[in-house]
């Protein structure tokens, strides 16, 4: 076994829709897009912040309609992420973005759970679906939504919290998080991407999640840092996606390896990996070549990421021989 076996836990689904898809559903739904052809909605893919990502990740999402069309996104997604070495998926949806749009709940729900119910046999890629609300909506909204998750028994594992972060604390979300938690679901958050540090601490505190989705900025507050370390809380990483949104100047100055060299519990994703330049393996990649990372630091931080999962013990120990065997095999 050649490929790192890793497990992805921060990626959102509707960041995985490729500009080819985006052009084939537009034909098939009759949706008319601002772009004359594929290079000119390429030429869109450059940002400057978190913000002037998340206007086009909302305005390509116009072409997702029918059941049909969030299974094939979700198949997309599954068949490149076997590819890149996924064993173990945890998929982030925005439901409130195609809600708002006239989508009904039930056509996004049911078209990612068709795609995701059929992945362990079809890619050998387990999955879990995680409802992510936008921060950046009134709250009741969002409550109003998980209510609605709630009473269609929506497979979903947890619910996150994402979108534009500064000015959207997570002390705004306190009910919506007290609720899932009384249904019985995992609870993550955004933070710590573009926004201070205290919002890590909030998402802790308040939030009480279980991991943090990127939490970089963590780095500026030692007393954080020594808390995060201490309780081992997990930080979903997401390289590519940091430079790209400008979180970061550049890969070779990303705070990666600072995060594992204080000994936080970091582990490697895509984020929106159609918008980004690459898919996980596309991050290792890259890591590698610029940090020189050993076998031995790769198997860490995919033994991070297993660590992290919402996954049933006996799941976790077949990920942890899995990814011991080829560190066997490497060596
Ligand atoms: N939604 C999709 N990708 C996101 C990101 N990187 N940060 C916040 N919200 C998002
Ligand atoms: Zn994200």
């Amino acid at each position: 076994m050649d490929r790192l076996p890793v497990v992805e836990l921060h990626l959102h689904i509707e960041g995985t829709l490729e500009p080819g898809l985006i052009f084939v559903l537009a034909e098939r739904n009759g949706v008319e897009l601002p772009y004359a052809d594929l290079a000119e909605l390429e030429r869109q893919y450059e940002f400057g912040d978190l913000q002037s990502f998340l206007d086009l990740y909302y305005a390509n999402m116009a072409v997702l309609r029918t059941e049909r069309d969030f299974t094939d996104l979700a198949r997309a997604y599954l068949a490149r992420a076997a590819a890149a070495g996924v064993r173990h998926a945890e998929i982030m949806f925005d439901p409130q973005a195609h809600v708002s749009r006239g989508v009904p709940l039930e056509t996004c729900v049911n078209g990612l759970a068709s795609a995701l119910g059929e992945s362990e046999e079809e890619f050998g890629v387990s999955t879990v679906l995680i409802a992510a609300f936008l921060r950046d909506e009134p709250a009741e909204d969002a409550l109003e939504v998980l209510e609605q998750l709630l009473a269609m028994n929506a497979p979903i594992t947890g619910i996150g919290l994402d979108s534009a972060e500064v000015g959207h604390p997570p002390r705004d979300f306190v009910a919506l998080y007290d609720r899932a938690r009384e249904a019985g679901l995992e609870c993550v958050a955004h933070a710590g991407e573009e926004g201070p540090p205290e919002y890590i601490r909030e998402a802790l505190d308040l939030l009480q999640v279980a991991r943090i989705d990127h939490g970089i900025r963590c780095l500026e507050d030692e007393e954080l840092v020594e808390r995060l370390v201490a309780e081992q809380v997990p930080l979903t990483v997401c390289p590519l996606s940091n430079v790209r949104l400008r979180a970061v100047d550049t890969l070779a100055r990303h705070p990666l390896p600072r995060m594992l060299g204080r000994g936080l519990n970091v582990s490697v994703n895509s984020d929106d990996p159609a918008y980004f330049g690459g898919y996980i393996d596309e991050n290792f990649r890259q890591l590698t070549e610029l940090f020189g990372f050993t076998d031995e630091q790769l198997a860490a931080l995919a033994v991070n990421s297993v660590r992290s999962a919402f996954i049933t013990e006996e799941r976790r120990r077949g990920l942890f021989a899995e990814i011991d065997e080829w560190r066997r095999g490497r060596s």
